[in-house]
């Protein structure tokens, strides 16, 4: 991919808010989650440049949103978006989350990484709660979830 991962730093955060206001993506909160938990945003960096972004809002006991995923549009479909999100699951595996999403263009892209369309009204309160599932995505926006450690199997019967 050509590209280097690492948690994102205050010094990126009006590099982010530029890659998702160009992809019409809501900026609102992302600079806090840099601030505060900066372990819970990365970015790809190539030639000295921000070329992608994404992050996890982590709300209550035991959840997430994934929100704030970008990649520059002369970037994409090289694997940059996908070595991204791996790596924010990874981080939300290791701590047990359960995540949560709203899209209205990737809900085709998402499955690969064992999120399923879900029920906005099925999603826990501190979820339902976040600005972007109150009032920063559109009603039309896919809700998706992918369990903690990924998709569940059925068990053997
Ligand atoms: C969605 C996005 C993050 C994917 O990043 P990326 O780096 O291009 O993804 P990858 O290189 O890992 O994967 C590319 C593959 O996914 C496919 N793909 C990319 N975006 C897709 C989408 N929105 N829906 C379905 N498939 C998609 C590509 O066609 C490509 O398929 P191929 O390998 O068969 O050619 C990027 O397109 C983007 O920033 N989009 C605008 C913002 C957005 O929609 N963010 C997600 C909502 S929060």
């Amino acid at each position: 991919m050509g590209a280097t991962l690492r948690s994102a730093t205050a010094a990126d955060i009006a590099a982010i808010e530029a890659l998702l206001s160009a992809a019409a993506l809501p900026t609102t909160g992302i600079g806090e989650i840099v601030r505060a938990t900066p372990n819970d945003a990365v970015v790809a960096e190539r030639e000295g440049a921000i070329v992608a972004a994404g992050a996890l809002e982590v709300v209550g006991t035991g959840a997430a949103l994934l929100r704030s995923i970008v990649v520059r549009d002369d970037q994409r479909s090289t694997g940059i978006g996908r070595a991204l999100v791996l790596r924010l699951l990874a981080n939300a595996d290791a701590r047990d989350l359960d995540l949560y999403l709203l899209t209205t263009t990737a809900d085709r892209w998402f499955p690969q990484f064992g999120f399923v369309p879900a029920d906005r009204a099925s999603a826990p309160s501190a979820i339902a709660n976040t600005w972007e599932f109150k009032t920063g995505c559109s009603q039309t926006a896919v809700a998706m979830m992918r369990p903690a450690g990924g998709t569940r199997e059925p068990a053997a019967s």
